[in-house]
């Protein structure tokens, strides 16, 4: 694959911030746009667009024909067994709470135990202690390992017939842990429960096989996989997501309209009330197109590279800690450098035109876990190479120098 090929196809990464030519290391936060995609949206809005799946008219056609062809690009995409299990929501925060909502609370209570990780994001945490607190079930968590990884005996001590439901992130979007989601969707239906993966830094930058996994949902966000933003997916199981509530309620939804009763559409249009979001998934499938022209193990491939890269070239910084494990994972590395503030580090490299990302992540129990405020963190695209991680480790040199004296 040639990175300077691809980065070429960013129109985005040409330019320069602060004089200096834009080093993006914070795709995991939301990655940059080939002009591909740029290209699919400007055509949908030139070419088809209307609303869907009412309109008799041709513009009504195509517009229905790209909405329902993105469904398909995604349900082959992550090997979903039938495009009507692929349900098109704003991103993962919205897939989660419709779990939430919509499935687990309905079937929730009293006794009943929710089992998460330690080093979950807040919204693969928040809609969970929030279906706990209403239904006064209790939510359990599966502890952390030093090094930042999960261990199956401890999941297996968690999770137990008491449990309705495990969520888990395949990769953590600080650690870069990558979990045993299968073995622990094992562990969770030889209990009786569901598994609901968090795949916001999986999806985008490995091949993901839902049936192998044999997960019951997995949540995504479109623009961390070169897509827009406002596009995501829930993916479910054709039973759990059949016998899942709609939580948004109106037009295009329902099957019929009585005065005090309505009935609802066949999955997935039941959970798709009102305008979908119809650009956003015009352009979430040519983001797909893109990726699987290169295809998702040479794009592991590359994050994996950069990675260890990185973690030599940081490690190799005297006063640099780095979070997570040593081995396999995913492609970012977290960090700090001494006692110097995170927020400090990201604005001494913005000034040098590097984007990193620093704060807590949205993974403040993670962060106390750490025994940490915040921390920075680079992270790796396709379109990123070895100068970029190059260019992040000197100028963390002269970050580390320009803050000496608050260094121990
Ligand atoms: C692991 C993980 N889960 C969930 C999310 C939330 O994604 P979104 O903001 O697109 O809903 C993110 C985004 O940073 C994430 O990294």
């Amino acid at each position: 694959m040639d990175r300077a090929l691809i980065r070429r196809d960013f129109p985005i990464l040409g330019q320069k911030i602060n004089g200096k030519p834009l080093v993006y290391l914070d795709s995991a936060a939301s990655s940059q746009k080939p002009q591909r995609v740029l290209d699919a949206l400007q055509r949908y809005y030139s070419e088809s667009n209307a609303n869907v799946h009412r309109g008799v008219h041709t513009l009504g056609s195509r517009a229905t024909d790209a909405y329902e062809g993105a469904r398909a690009k995604v349900a082959s995409f992550i090997h979903s067994g039938s495009d009507s299990q692929i349900i098109f929501t704003r991103g993962t925060t919205e897939s989660l709470n419709m779990v939430a909502q919509g499935y687990l609370r309905p079937r929730l209570g009293p006794g009943d135990e929710i089992v998460i990780s330690e080093m979950e994001h807040h919204s693969n945490l928040i809609p969970w202690q929030q279906a706990a607190k209403v239904t006064g079930a209790t939510l359990r968590y599966i502890p952390l390992q030093p090094d930042g990884t999960i261990r199956l005996a401890d999941v297996e001590a968690v999770v137990t017939d008491r449990t309705r439901l495990v969520a888990m992130t395949q990769v953590s979007n600080v650690l870069g842990t990558i979990n045993p989601i299968k073995e622990v969707a094992a562990i969770a239906h030889r209990h009786g429960a569901v598994i609901v993966v968090d795949g916001a830094q999986s999806v985008p930058h490995m091949p993901v096989d839902v049936q192998d996994l044999d997960c019951d949902f997995l949540a995504f966000s479109g623009h961390k996989m070169l897509g827009p933003t406002g596009i995501g997916v829930l993916y479910g199981k054709r039973a759990a997501l059949e016998a899942m509530e709609p939580v948004q309620f109106g037009g295009e939804m329902i099957d019929t309209v009585e005065l005090f009763e309505s009935t609802w559409k066949e999955i997935p249009y039941k959970f798709e009330g009102g305008t979908p979001i119809i650009a956003g998934a015009v352009g979430l499938g040519a983001a797909i197109d893109y990726l699987r022209e290169y295809g998702m193990d040479n794009v592991h491939g590359i994050d994996r590279d950069l990675t260890r890269y990185a973690m030599e070239r940081l490690a190799a910084i005297e006063d640099v800690v780095i979070y997570g494990p040593t081995g396999e994972r995913g492609g970012l590395v977290t960090f700090n450098v001494g006692s110097v503030h995170p927020h400090d580090v990201a604005t001494v490299l913005d000034s040098e035109g590097i984007a990193i990302r620093a704060g807590h992540h949205c993974a403040q129990p993670l962060m106390r876990w750490l025994g940490v405020g915040s921390t920075a963190r680079a992270s790796f695209y396709l379109y990123n190479t070895e100068d970029d991680v190059d260019a992040l480790a000197s100028a963390l040199v002269r970050t580390k120098e320009f803050f000496g004296h608050a260094i121990r």
